[in-house]
């Protein structure tokens, strides 16, 4: 017998620098989906993701939170996997870049590398700031008293000699310019390769730095201990060493490799298809089949309250309306590859429309059908009582949809694949309209008739409760339960090669509708009310956890200790607009950049300052304040000011800026 045909699939391994969010939920439900989709089709599949543990964020993360880089990664670890437990992603592999087995093989492989010229020692001259400890390029270095300053201290630098390996990428270039012409399916969807031929390759590659010196918390270079392996060598190499290659034991790197599908981010594409394809070039192995750079789902879009936080969370959605309900929602709402806004009125939206009425109402009408018609027995197929114009189209349809799944998936178009399922499942909504069951249920003569109009339909839905499964993994069970199929032969791939095998005879059980229809105004207040209570309750895990093993400090009366200074996140904010409010002499209506969002915040510093002499000022807010309505206005944090109390009693206040210009939303502390 040939072996199965294997499927190998990746997720990006992602940053534990805090709690996953619905972004990279997205991406691993993909992963899952068509991990499922493949397992169904009798794949032997391979499902990986992981986490990307090393580097300067994480160890800067960790020495706030007082603890250790590793068990600042543990806990956010321990708490993804329980999201994706969740989520019910089914993975065969999780890789943390801090294990032992992934370790080891970068290491050999930097080795390998160096040792065939790919990897060059360099000294490169730049500035140096000594208190910051940081490098800076020239370009980098900020203008002060007619002296280039460090951008972050304002402090004067020195020029010296920073050491740090470089891959001679370059050297690569014109082969990768080549492989990516000759395989037009490689880089998905098409367009993300004209970017990388005209961005990137075509003007000229750079030779890639893949070592610091000042960075403790990462892959140590063997051979030379004072570096450690920066960034890309470490983190792409996770597909290769989660299947064990360079080991003795790499029977799933032989069985598995070449990927079939790297799923990345747009903003991560670049890595995937020219610095990993050269690494993998240089080590003599082949490259994935493809690399899919799917779009954002961004968070900004939200009307009703532009003013909220940017991000979401998975864990309240899921425990309001369960996890299905969600991954239809990411897989269905936009075309993988493109951008989409997360709103939670679409998703409620959806869940009216396309599960409780659609979906729901089709099963619950049936079911109930068969109950009060046929007691609940799926009656019996009746020649003579077909009506093949009537009956055709659907049954067709219904045959062909499998293959009209495949095809939309095998392109990892998941909202295709559902709008075809959703095709057949309005069609059969319409069948039932037009065959107007209720009507044949009054004639006895009909009853034949009724019998193979409630058959047909109780087979679709057979058909949709296999093919939805990859997306919605419960629910098929529970429209199984509802039809009374029980033999696991029929809820297989498999048994959708031909229409028409429900067995007569099945007994169905009418059960609580799959989905509630939802008050949509009502939930969203809920949600919204919730969200202020719990202001993102898992963005900062470390600061309200308590931390294990981090020594006892006694703080003395009147000190805050730097953790709890920490709670406060104070942000640098750009102002965009500036006015004052109606009707007070007070207040001033502040639209700002906080980078990843915009947010309002009202102060009552207009006795000072004119609007327009803020427009454009880099400010420090207090960004995680509960927010307050003020004048009938909702205020989402505080803008910093020093307030000077003069002899006579009165006030003089400026605002915190920031010297120097630095992106909106940095932290400040
Ligand atoms: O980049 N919309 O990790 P990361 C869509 N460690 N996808 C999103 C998203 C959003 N709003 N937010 C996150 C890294 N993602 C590196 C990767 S791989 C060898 C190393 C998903 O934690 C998306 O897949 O920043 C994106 O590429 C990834 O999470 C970024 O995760
Ligand atoms: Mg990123």
């Amino acid at each position: 017998m040939p072996d199965k045909k294997t499927y190998y699939i990746t997720t990006p391994i992602y940053y534990p620098s805090g709690n996953m969010t619905i972004g990279h939920t997205y991406t691993t439900v993909a992963a899952d989906t068509m991990a499922r989709f493949k397992k169904m089709q009798g794949y032997d599949t391979y499902f990986l993701t992981g986490t990307d543990e090393h580097g300067q964020k994480i160890e800067k993360k960790a020495a706030e939170a007082g603890v250790t880089p590793i068990q600042y990664v543990d806990k956010i670890v321990a708490e993804t996997k329980e999201l994706w437990k969740l989520m019910n992603i089914d993975y065969d592999d999780f890789i943390r870049t801090s294990e032992d087995r992934h370790v080891r093989i970068v290491q050999k492989i930097f080795k390998q590398f160096y040792d065939q010229g790919d990897i060059y020692k360099a000294e490169y001259e730049g500035m140096y700031c000594t208190p910051c400890e940081s490098f800076w390029t020239p370009t980098q270095l900020v203008e002060k008293d007619g002296q280039k300053v460090c951008p972050d201290c304002g402090r004067p630098c020195q020029p010296m000699k920073e050491e740090s390996y470089f891959f001679r990428m370059n050297k690569y270039q014109d082969w990768m310019i080549d492989y990516i012409e000759s395989h037009p399916d490689f880089i998905q969807p098409a367009s993300r390769a004209n970017e990388m031929l005209n961005n990137f390759l075509r003007p000229g590659l750079q030779d890639l730095c893949v070592s610091r010196t000042s960075v403790k918390w990462g892959v140590p270079v063997d051979f030379d201990p004072k570096h450690t392996v920066y960034v890309w060598i470490d983190a792409l190499s996770n597909y290769i060493t989660a299947l064990g290659y360079g080991t003795d034991h790499d029977e799933l790197f032989r069985k598995f490799w070449p990927a079939d599908v790297h799923l990345v981010g747009k903003e991560i594409v670049r890595f995937h298809t020219i610095y990993w394809p050269i690494m993998l070039h240089a080590l003599g192995l082949p490259l994935p089949k493809q690399v899919f750079g799917h779009g954002w789902l961004m968070f900004g879009a939200d009307r009703m309250s532009k003013s909220k936080g940017n991000v979401v969370y998975p864990e309240p959605i899921v425990a309001h309306y369960g996890v299905d309900a969600l991954r239809y929602y990411l897989m269905r709402e936009m075309p993988f590859g493109a951008d989409g806004n997360y709103t939670n009125e679409s998703f409620l939206t959806r869940i009216n429309a396309d599960l409780a009425n659609d979906l729901g109402n089709l099963v619950s009408r049936t079911v109930a059908m068969i109950e009060k018609y046929f007691d609940g027995i799926v009656p019996v197929w009746d020649e003579n009582a077909v009506d093949e114009q009537m009956d055709n189209p659907l049954r067709e349809h219904c045959a062909a949809l499998p293959s009209l799944v495949e095809e939309q998936m095998d392109k990892l178009q998941f909202s295709q694949a559902l709008v075809e399922i959703w095709k057949v499942i309005g069609e059969c909504n319409k069948y039932i309209d037009g065959t107007q069951p209720w009507v044949l249920g009054r004639d006895p003569e009909k009853r034949g008739r009724l019998g193979n109009v409630l058959l047909i339909l109780a087979e679709c839905i057979r058909f949709v409760a296999v093919l939805i499964g990859p997306v919605m993994p419960n629910t098929p069970a529970r429209i199984f339960e509802q039809l009374g199929v029980t033999d696991e032969a029929l809820k297989s791939w498999d048994s959708l090669n031909c229409f028409g095998k429900l067995p007569e005879g099945i007994r169905v059980h009418k059960g609580d509708a799959l989905f509630l229809r939802l008050d949509v105004k009502k939930e969203l207040e809920i949600l919204a009310a919730e969200k202020k209570m719990a202001p993102a309750p898992k963005a900062e895990p470390q600061a309200a956890a308590p931390k294990k093993e981090a020594p006892k400090v006694e703080i003395p009366e009147g000190c805050v200790s730097i953790d709890e200074f920490f709670r406060c996140k104070l942000r640098v904010a750009k102002v965009l607009a500036c006015e004052p409010v109606k009707k007070s002499d007070k207040l001033l209506k502040f639209d700002l950049d906080l980078g990843s969002e915009r947010r309002t915040i009202l102060s009552g510093i207009a006795k000072f300052y004119k609007p327009e002499e803020l427009i454009g000022k880099n400010l420090v807010i207090i960004a995680n304040l509960p927010p307050r309505k003020m004048m009938g206005l909702e205020s989402n944090g505080m803008i910093l000011s020093a307030v000077e109390e003069k002899e006579d009693g009165s006030e003089y206040l400026r605002v915190l800026t920031i010297d120097g210009d630095i992106a909106p939303g940095s932290e400040v502390g």
